[in-house]
């Protein structure tokens, strides 16, 4: 197979459920309210699977993916690779995006699932612009996919009220234009794993948050993260048209923004409408700025993200 001088992003597609979960939902059952939940987070409503859902997150992806394959004109036989980021797989194997394989028919593709959690899709895109650069592939599905509502305890007040239940996936194909990804980024603090984690085998399973620890770890690496993936690509901060971070609390968001010196015009954010959807943010939120005509030939972006692990990320792509 050739090797390409760029990968590019060809196109986006997300999926949501229909169920809508207010701030108000909460209040019936939990100690909050919508002003605590909008003053500390600028979340709103999340989209939800109904409590007990026999849903799959691979249904999830494949809807998402079924979108961008239309929107770019790819035929799933010409897909050369997936790969999945979940936090919340429908199992441990096949991978999730093995199973994405079979229900869009890339026969051709190879398939595997990758964990960084709330960074996920971003290092799914790093992958991915590495494997068409060297030339293993040239076109690449990526997908972020979560259920993340069925592994919250319902009892946390501060862990429950902040997630929600999406997927999203973008083609990425290898081109020798000048556009695509300009340049990926990936750092990783496991000593900080205990601030985010799922419950080991053998436990009662659920999310823990200290929340607090996570937000100031947050704001100082994705910070970090997007002004190493912005030099990396060559550029200042001032030649960043959009920064699209991971959609987790608009507090970090702001912060984030302000440390890199973007105005909030230039910062996507959908967070009031979806909650924190893990690996679906930063598509979510592609996806919006996208459709609202945001993005343009020409437009660069800034993505940023952190998770559970610690995992960070960022990247610079030129529309
Ligand atoms: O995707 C990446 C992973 N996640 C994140 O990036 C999340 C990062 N963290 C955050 O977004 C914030 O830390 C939270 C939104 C989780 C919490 O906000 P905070 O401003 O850090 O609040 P806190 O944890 O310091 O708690 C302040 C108070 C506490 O009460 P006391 O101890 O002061 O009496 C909490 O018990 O708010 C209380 N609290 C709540 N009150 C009403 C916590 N959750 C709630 C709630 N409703 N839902």
């Amino acid at each position: 197979m050739t090797s390409f001088k760029r990968a590019r992003i060809l196109s986006v597609g997300t999926y949501v459920p229909d169920t809508i979960m207010t701030n108000k939902d909460f209040e019936s059952f939990l100690d909050t309210s919508d002003e605590w939940i909008v003053t500390r987070t600028g979340i709103r409503e999340r989209h939800i699977v109904p409590r007990g859902s026999s849903a799959l997150v691979s249904d999830f992806g494949t809807n998402a993916a079924r979108i961008a394959l239309e929107r770019s004109g790819v035929a799933p036989e010409e897909v050369d690779g997936i790969i999945c980021a979940t936090v919340t797989p429908d199992s441990l194997y096949p991978s999730t995006a093995c199973t994405l394989q079979a229900n869009l028919g890339c026969k051709n593709a190879f398939a595997f699932d990758i964990l960084a959690a709330c960074a996920g899709f971003v290092y799914a895109m790093s992958i991915a612009n590495s494997m068409i650069l060297s030339g293993q592939a040239k076109t690449i599905l990526i997908v972020g996919a979560e259920i993340l509502t069925k592994t919250v305890d319902w009892t946390d007040r501060a862990t429950c009220i902040l997630f929600g239940d999406a997927a999203g996936a973008a083609v990425v194909q290898g081109t020798n234009e000048d556009e695509g990804i300009l340049s990926t980024c990936l750092g990783s603090d496991g000593v900080h794993g205990d601030i985010l984690h799922f419950s080991p085998w053998g436990e009662k399973r659920f999310m823990y948050m200290r929340g607090n620890d996570v937000y100031k770890q947050a704001v100082r690496l994705i910070t970090e993260i997007g002004q190493k993936a912005v030099a990396a690509a060559g550029l200042t901060i001032d030649e960043i048209d959009l920064l699209i971070p991971h959609q987790a609390n608009i507090r970090i968001i702001r912060a984030v923004g302000e440390h890199l010196h973007m105005p909030p015009e230039k910062v996507v954010t959908n967070l009031e409408r979806y909650g924190n959807t893990s690996s679906a943010s930063i598509p979510l939120a592609l996806n919006e700025a996208w459709g609202e005509g945001r993005i343009k030939q020409g437009t660069t972006v800034l993505f940023a993200s952190l998770g559970g692990g610690l995992a960070y990320a960022g990247a610079v792509v030129r529309f």
